[in-house]
């Protein structure tokens, strides 16, 4: 096929490009700098400037490709979360950028859209397992996700294939967050945000890549991408100290953070979110089925980044 890929520089997007490259798909991506536009280029796709936000211009960005996909997001550091203002970029990117997008595809011809979401949309459901027919919580933060959803529902009514991916926690090389975290960890401090018995689902960075290319063959609708095991919160902060490979200490902030609200009720809430569906629907299978094996493997690879 041949893909366009916004977002193709970033935590996920860096690791889909090369997974839609060696799947023999001709690869067309987002570049926002020459710098960008050279990593691009070295892992085997062909670089373009354009706007998210201009329908003429990404149509005809669009024409002659099959599908589209648009990982474009400007999630704040964690230090920001609670700033309102911090979100701007990532609402009018989830919002406009995605309206756009969909447009500009219609208007190009273009089959398919896979379109990036979460799966901290879901409500707190405690150890019950979440899949895909539970309805979606609509909190604040939630808005701008359930808006590209909508964006990519409007794209399969108008008779094309629109494919919603809702990632949980991405951690791996690339997922800043995630890197941030187990620097944490190598300092005795477990990151665990609300109620320690409450579940985290996650995904690792190679997964949520391959998971790219696999939608690339899923029917329209949406999809959760998690890992097989979700952890509960406590045995995710344990499986970090023991890839960082130190005692855990502390464990920060725990229930307290409920008191931030709506802010970070995504990751607050317990999320025991099940992939099922997307493995049916595409065959894909995680490389990390649990967060354990894969913090192993990030450290590894964080290690060994040259610095
Ligand atoms: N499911 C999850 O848990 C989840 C989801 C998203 C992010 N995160 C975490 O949050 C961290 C920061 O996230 P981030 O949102 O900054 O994502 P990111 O993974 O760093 O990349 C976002 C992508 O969107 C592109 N982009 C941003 N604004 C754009 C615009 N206006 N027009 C076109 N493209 C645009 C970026 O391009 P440039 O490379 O040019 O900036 C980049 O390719 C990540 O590293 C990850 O740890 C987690």
């Amino acid at each position: 096929m041949k893909v366009f890929v916004t977002g193709g520089t970033g935590a996920v997007g860096s690791h889909a490009v090369p997974a839609l490259v060696g799947d023999a798909h001709t690869v067309t991506a987002l570049a926002r700098t020459p710098e960008k536009a050279a990593a691009l280029t070295e892992q085997g796709a062909e670089a373009v400037s354009v706007s998210i936000f201009d329908r003429r211009a990404l149509a005809e960005a669009f024409a002659g490709h099959d599908a589209v996909v648009n990982l474009a997001t400007a999630i704040p550091p964690m230090t920001q979360f609670m700033r309102a203002k911090a979100w701007r970029d990532n609402d009018r990117i989830r919002t406009e950028g995605s309206a756009a997008i969909v447009d500009a595809a219609i208007e190009a011809g273009v089959d398919r859209v896979l379109q990036e979401s979460v799966s901290m949309l879901y409500p707190d459901r405690g150890a019950e397992w979440v899949d895909e027919d539970v309805p979606a919580d609509p909190f604040p933060i939630a808005r701008g996700n359930l808006a590209a959803e909508a964006n990519a529902d409007r794209f399969s009514d108008a008779g094309r294939t629109g494919v919603v991916l809702r990632f949980g926690w991405f951690y791996g090389p690339g997922a800043r967050h995630s890197e941030q975290i187990l620097a944490l960890a190598r300092r005795h401090v477990g990151v665990v945000m609300g109620p320690a018995a409450g579940y985290v689902s996650s995904i690792h960075m190679a997964d949520a890549g391959a998971a790219v290319a696999a939608a690339l063959h899923a029917p329209a609708g949406t999809f959760n991408v998690v890992d097989d095991e979700p952890l509960t919160k406590r045995d995710y902060a344990r499986a970090l100290a023991a890839a960082a490979g130190v005692p855990m200490w502390l464990r920060l902030p725990g229930r307290a953070a409920l008191l931030f609200g709506d802010r970070v009720t995504s990751l607050t809430r317990s999320l025991r979110v099940s992939n099922a569906r997307f493995r049916a629907a595409t065959g894909w299978a995680p490389r990390y089925p649990s967060a354990r094996d894969g913090w192993v493997a990030t450290a590894t690879a964080l290690d060994r980044r040259p610095h």
